[in-house]
């Protein structure tokens, strides 16, 4: 898609983006934004503004004088989408936006680059294609429900949920069901007691593995046979860790915040992003190689 209704674009005055959530440290958007924007010698800035719930109504209204661009993450993702004036189809569907464009009549536009994220992050990394494969995702919140979208969208055969609250599982069956045909099963952690029979890749999205002391959200021993394992926290989890000692094949989710940043960027500036460069900012402060 062609985004020619950027303010900046194409009088290049300097292009002003951010990313508004809460809480908001930790990000590593600014850093691959603006080495992104430096790199295509884009004059322009991405800010981190740390937004309350109670503050995202006056915050947006002042940014849709202030900024051109911006990303929302966690907890803004669905209730930003009253304060937009313009949805595109499926974030409305998923009732998820994280990224936002400010169109040249001041309308504001939102969409999600997630799904996209994580589907070019199973690509690259694990070499996964989710067409007719079965798909297992640990946890039902906020980061499960955009990526079982995401690959319901992407034309999975089957999707399990395995989640300790198996009403929330069973709230993205039913979401799931207005988006694909795939088949869906709910099962709870403290139901299996063996191996997975069946799974081609294995998604945690639970909020398990962010801290150290965090109890594993699933034990590796009782994975599918020879599926993938993707994490969708951007660190190597003691899961993902036990996983990989194992023998299956990992990947955590520092690619997924890599593409959904790149496709974030792409609509802004309407250029293609500086993907390698976006990739070396992110490894380098998360100390890889
Ligand atoms: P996010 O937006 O990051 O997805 P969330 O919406 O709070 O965060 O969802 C957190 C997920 O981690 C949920 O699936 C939650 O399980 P419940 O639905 O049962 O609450 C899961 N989770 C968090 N702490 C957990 C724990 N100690 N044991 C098992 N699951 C846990």
């Amino acid at each position: 898609m062609v985004v020619w209704f950027l303010n900046f674009w194409p009088n290049m005055k300097k292009l002003r983006l951010g990313i508004i959530g809460d809480p908001i440290i930790h990000s590593l958007s600014p850093i691959m934004h603006e080495a992104a924007l430096h790199a295509l010698g884009i004059e322009g800035s991405y800010t981190p503004l740390q937004v309350s719930s109670n503050q995202l109504s006056s915050v947006i209204s002042q940014r849709r004088e202030n900024w051109d661009g911006w990303n929302v993450t966690v907890p803004h993702k669905g209730n930003i989408i009253p304060l937009l004036d313009t949805i595109e189809t499926q974030a409305r569907k998923i009732n998820s936006v994280n990224t936002v464009v400010r169109l040249k009549d001041h309308r504001l536009w939102g969409t999600s680059t997630d799904g996209y994220g994580l589907i070019k992050a199973l690509e690259c990394n694990l070499n996964f294609i989710p067409n007719g494969t079965h798909v297992v995702l640990l946890g039902a919140g906020g980061a499960a429900r955009a990526a079982a979208a995401a690959l319901a969208l992407a034309d999975i055969s089957k999707l399990t949920i395995i989640n300790r609250t198996p009403e929330k599982a069973m709230e993205i069956v039913n979401f799931v069901k207005t988006l694909s045909s795939c088949q869906t099963e709910i099962m709870t952690p403290s139901q299996i007691i063996a191996p997975l029979s069946s799974g081609d890749l294995v998604i945690q999205a639970t909020s398990l593995g962010l801290k150290e002391i965090d109890p594993l959200p699933f034990s590796p021993q009782f994975l599918p046979e020879k599926c993938c394992v993707f994490d969708m926290i951007y660190s190597s989890t003691p899961f993902l860790q036990q996983s990989q000692r194992l023998g299956f094949k990992t990947s955590d989710g520092l690619e997924m915040l890599l593409y959904q940043g790149v496709k974030s960027f792409e609509y802004w500036t309407n250029q293609e992003a500086p993907v390698e460069i976006m990739r070396q900012t992110l490894y380098h402060a998360k100390g890889r190689k």
